[in-house]
């Protein structure tokens, strides 16, 4: 039978908005489904809410409604917000289910069965008052270490000390502020320490999961692998532990359980499978794909899986983690209005860009994204627009225009021919970049495509060739026009509103990788008339990006005005192009201008006209070790081999971030070694220095192109 994939993202809490920090997982999974699904592989995605637990019990309470009726709003408001990322489940349920208390119950009963369940008194923090044990969280006081005060049960949020809530000074309620008790009580426990050669034989299977993090997950081992509390006392949201009184399922035993429940309801109801163990049946002839985040990689690789094994169950083939997203360099913050809901993204600005822009940075690593504002805005307009939309709009438009729809029949030779059967040979290469998860270097050779053919058009002008021969033109537009349907299949999986659009302009079927593996020149059926143009998607504008960060109302500025800071009225100064570089030599600057408040002395333009600047395209980046401040990077500039450019922009600049830009160069500088590495040019930048860096786009010009 064939192999048939099943894939998750990890559960939100229904306990709040899904952000754009949720989204980078669900992206991240959304193309890689949709990447299988357009190689024809048999493939479903699953994903539901994750509903219990205290602090959902203690939000429903304050809100005066049952937890079941608070967790309701969350599974519609996050299903919409889902659908309009264009995140594609085929079932999104929900842990508090039918399903899931049944698979739940049955689990359990096989880990008791196995004898697998212990039974420990274990004292804990309880409060008189509110009548319950009070998770970490729900504790505040004086942190044993640092003397900060305020400071939750568990570890301290200004000195980052990890202890125990008895060891905080003055403990309080965070609820009622009473001061807790200890309490003895007795819980329920899965021996995972039985399960240690298992599990390190799983940890070592090819591809279950990165083996950085396999090497990591070793020091449980190290220290003794611990049995795992799967009870709580009640009060609390969850399913009822059959033949106990008053003790729950810990919200992280039932939470994973939630894929199999998922599974199930899409089963039944879709009819494309007779049950969940279609799936995950010990024995089913399927593949299973978690995506996580990296903080949650102890529960699904060393929990789930032994728990899944002693019950029976398919344990999972891979687990792809991710790191989190970073907003302009730093953590997210409620307060800094980092947090930015995904609804509130929604609002102002399409989905399109932020699946390109996540993608053009996703790594298989566990590597943090930031979402650095400046970097979206000029890296979407640069790429996703410019280079790409630029691409299809002159083609399209010529053709719609002046030559009536209709394309020219395939050549048998010719550059226009060549130009779309080197793209067609690049596809293995996305395929692969995809299949491992690397979207940057999937990206990055999409661009390089689309560049490549913005080229064949700048070079053949088919706008000036229509009014002396309109058949030439025709050839060259529709070979254009072929590798923006190409382009339209490779993006589908990133963009797939935007692909939609295009193939819908090409008056073409949408393509797939799964026809590309097979295709030939031509690739558009070129007795077909063409659709209607129109642009792609809009540019972004900054004030747009900049709105979906919105500092809640009370906060201070963030940026509090620097001691001997300019006054209002002078603060504002035009744009400074400068040399990252460490000490630039006089002809490296062209603009480095005066030391501030200096006039500026005149040159001429000889002077001027001795700078050699080109446009170049950065085609690979690396940190320089022992240097913080420098990237080496080799930057296309049309000559055939790369050269290797040390700059300054490590501050502003990830490597990831910076493979695949368009760039200015000075091109005749003298070489000069920069930590051991011979530099040989200067990239241009704006901006004040250090973070505040900004690569100067020479927008839609083939490497090598003349600057001036
Ligand atoms: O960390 C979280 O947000 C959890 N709600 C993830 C659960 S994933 C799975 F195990 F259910
Ligand atoms: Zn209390």
């Amino acid at each position: 039978m064939a192999e048939r994939i099943l894939v998750t993202s990890a559960l939100p809490y229904a306990n709040g908005a899904v952000h754009l920090g949720h989204a980078v997982e669900y992206i991240q999974t959304d193309i890689y489904v949709r990447f299988l699904r357009s190689c024809g592989q048999d493939v479903v995605y699953f994903c539901a809410d994750d509903t219990h637990g205290t602090p959902i019990e203690i939000n429903a309470a304050k809100q005066g409604i049952p937890p079941e009726q608070f967790v309701a709003r969350f599974h519609d408001e996050h299903q919409r917000d889902f659908r309009d990322f264009d995140i594609r489940f085929d079932y999104f349920h929900s842990t508090n289910s039918p399903e899931n208390r049944h698979y739940a119950e049955l689990i359990y009963g096989r880990l008791k069965d196995a004898g697998d369940i212990d039974r420990r008194d274990i004292e804990q923090t309880y409060c008189e008052k509110d009548k319950r044990f009070l998770p970490d969280r729900f504790i505040r006081g004086t942190c044993p270490n640092c003397r900060s005060t305020d400071q939750y049960g568990d570890a301290c949020e200004k000195c980052g000390k990890t202890y125990n809530p008895t060891d905080l000074i003055d403990p309080k309620c965070a609820l009622c502020g009473t001061p807790p008790v200890r309490r003895n009580s007795v819980h329920l426990f899965f021996k995972l320490s039985r399960h240690a050669d298992f599990l390190q034989e799983v940890l070592k299977r090819p591809g279950f999961i990165h083996p950085g993090l396999a090497a990591q997950l070793q020091g449980f081992f190290e220290k003794g692998l611990a049995d795992w509390d799967i009870s709580r006392d009640g009060p609390y949201f969850g399913f009822a532990i059959p033949g106990e009184t008053d003790k729950f399922f810990y919200v992280w035993l039932d939470a994973p359980i939630g894929y199999i429940a998922t599974t199930e309801k899409w089963a039944k109801e879709s009819g494309r499978a007779p049950d969940a163990l279609a799936y995950w049946g010990k024995d089913a002839p399927t593949r299973i794909i978690h995506f996580i985040g990296k903080d949650i990689v102890y529960f699904h690789a060393l929990f789930w899986p032994a728990v899944l094994n002693v019950a029976g169950f398919h344990i999972p083939n891979e687990i792809k983690v991710h790191g989190h997203l970073t907003v302009n360099g730093e953590k997210m913050s409620k307060s800094r209005g980092t947090m930015v809901a995904a609804r509130d993204y929604l609002d102002l600005l399409d989905p399109s860009y932020l699946r390109y822009f996540y993608a053009a940075n996703l790594g298989a690593g566990v590597e943090d994204l930031d979402l650095n504002l400046k970097d979206f805005r000029l890296r979407v307009n640069g790429e996703l627009v410019n280079n790409v939309g630029n691409l299809a709009n002159r083609a399209l438009s010529l053709l719609a225009g002046p030559l009536e729809k209709k394309l020219a029949p395939g050549r048998a030779e010719g550059a226009g021919r060549k130009l779309v059967e080197d793209a067609l040979a690049r596809v293995p290469e996305v395929r692969e970049a995809f299949e491992k998860l690397e979207y940057r270097n999937a990206i990055r050779i999409i661009t390089e495509i689309a560049s490549t053919a913005n080229a064949f058009l700048q070079t053949a002008a088919p706008w000036a060739l229509v009014k002396k021969d309109a058949e030439a033109a025709r050839a060259d537009l529709s070979d254009a026009a072929d590798v923006a349907y190409l382009l339209g299949a490779l993006l589908a999986p990133v963009t797939p509103r935007v692909s939609e659009k295009l193939f819908a302009q090409l008056g073409a079927e949408p393509l797939t990788f799964q026809a590309l593996a097979t295709a030939k020149y031509p690739l558009l059926d070129r007795t077909r008339p063409l659709g209607t143009p129109e642009p792609l998607l809009p540019r972004l504008e900054e004030e747009r990006v900049n709105a979906i960060i919105k500092v809640p109302a009370g906060t201070p500025a963030a940026e509090p005005a620097k001691a001997g800071g300019k006054d209002k009225k002078t603060e504002k100064k035009p744009v400074e192009v400068k040399t990252p570089e460490a000490a630039p030599t006089p002809q490296a600057s062209p603009g480095a201008g005066p030391a501030e408040g200096a006039p500026a002395a005149d040159i001429e333009y000889a002077d001027f006209a001795k700078v050699v600047l080109k446009a170049g395209r950065i085609v690979a980046a690396e940190k320089v070790m022992g240097a913080d401040k420098l990237l080496k990077l080799d930057v296309d500039l049309g000559e055939g081999t790369p050269r290797t450019i040390v700059s300054g922009i490590a501050e502003a600049y990830a490597p990831e971030a910076v493979a695949g830009r368009r760039v200015v160069v000075v091109a005749n500088l003298k070489p000069r070694k920069l930590k051991g590495i011979e530099s040989r040019g200067m990239l241009l930048t704006a901006g004040s220095g250090g973070k505040d860096l900004s690569l100067l786009d020479p927008g839609d010009v083939p490497p090598g192109a003349d600057v001036k």
